[in-house]
């Protein structure tokens, strides 16, 4: 089978095509053949090592395992003699446990690990997004900033891919939503269902005079010294990307009553606690309260030009690699 491997640290020159033996599916595994998977930031971050932690995941001096993706969708066509909560033929979207191994035409999953049927309303391309975008989303805005209905939440980096889950479940959730993105893509995040649109190019929403419940840096653009201006007395920032200073500002505030600062790696969650969430992302799409904004599509052999797009930082959604 092909697949995408890099055994050193650096640009996208790093990638390259492989033949590799197809797996056999152990007793208690499912093989899937990979229909589509995505580039996202967490590849491109695990692929240059950078920032330089995340080598404590991925491999100090090298990386450990050399076949990046970490959501795809996908046909089972063989299981293990003791699966039972899948049967061959069924089509499934999954998160990969540790982060990797869907840049390839075929894998073996555990029975019980993060993957759930595609809703009836989307196709491979589309499902393999909702990992990355929906299920990062969801914890965040559910479990880390208990979001009600009423309140008034602020999402930076509205058109990315977890941006626009971000906008979408935060107006599920009955919130009254102000999407920031540069001009162009203002009339997209007003289309996904934001009641209020900001341009970060000229306006820093930091300098707003109505505070928010909860901000949702998607992006980790901003900080939350800045943000804290514009927080109710009680509200919550949020942030996708793990810095010193939210880490310390996460600490610090925890041990206080008032304004809190709160980060989550939503990807080392059980796989229990995945598959949850990804049964109610699936009915959320199949009731047309979540959709999928795909950007743009690269074969597997275009691996390296779909990663110097998503390093540019201005994808709207998600950037699709289409395998078989
Ligand atoms: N903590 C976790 O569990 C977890 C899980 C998954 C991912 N992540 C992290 O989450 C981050 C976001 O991932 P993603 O896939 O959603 O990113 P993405 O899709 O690549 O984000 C791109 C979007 O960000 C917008 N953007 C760029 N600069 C901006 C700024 N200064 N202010 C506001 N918006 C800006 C862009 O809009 P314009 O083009 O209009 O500028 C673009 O639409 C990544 O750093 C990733 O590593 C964390």
């Amino acid at each position: 089978m092909k697949a995408i491997t890099y055994y050193n640290y650096g640009s996208s020159e790093v990638l390259h095509q492989v033949e590799m033996p197809k797996p056999t599916p152990q007793a208690n595994e499912i093989l899937v053949k990979i229909h589509a998977s995505t580039v996202t930031p967490v590849d491109c971050s695990f692929r240059s090592a950078d920032p330089f932690i995340v080598r404590f995941f991925t491999g100090l001096f090298r990386p450990k395992m050399p076949v990046l993706g970490t959501e795809l969708a996908g046909e089972i066509v063989a299981v293990g003699r003791d699966v039972r909560r899948f049967s061959i033929g069924e089509h499934i979207f999954a998160a990969l446990a540790d982060g990797r191994g869907a840049h390839s035409e075929y894998i073996c999953l555990p029975e019980q690990g993060a993957q759930v049927t595609l809703p009836r309303n989307m196709d491979f391309a589309q499902a393999a997004t909702l990992c990355n975008g929906a299920l990062t989303a969801l914890p965040f805005l559910r479990d880390s900033g208990k979001i009600q209905s009423g309140q008034r939440v602020l999402i930076n980096g509205a058109s990315g891919s977890i941006g626009i889950a971000a906008v979408q479940l935060a107006k599920y959730f009955g919130a009254h939503v102000t999407g920031v993105c540069s001009g162009a893509k203002l009339d997209f995040v007003r289309e996904l269902g934001a009641d209020k649109v900001i341009d970060y190019t000229r306006e820093d929403f930091c300098k707003n005079d109505q505070p928010y419940d909860i901000v949702f840096d998607t992006v980790g653009k901003s900080s939350f010294s800045a943000s804290k201006q514009v927080l109710t007395p009680h509200g919550v920032y949020l942030s996708t990307v793990i810095t010193c200073e939210t880490f310390f500002m996460m600490m610090w505030t925890g041990l206080r009553n008032g304004k809190k600062a709160r980060l989550s790696a939503t990807g080392l969650r059980s796989a229990p606690d995945q598959i949850k969430d990804m049964e109610m992302i699936k009915s959320l799409v199949e009731d047309g309260v979540l959709t999928a904004e795909i950007d743009r599509t690269y074969a597997l052999a275009q691996i390296a030009q779909a990663h110097r797009y998503v390093e540019t930082g201005h994808k709207r959604g998600n950037v699709v690699i289409q395998i078989a």
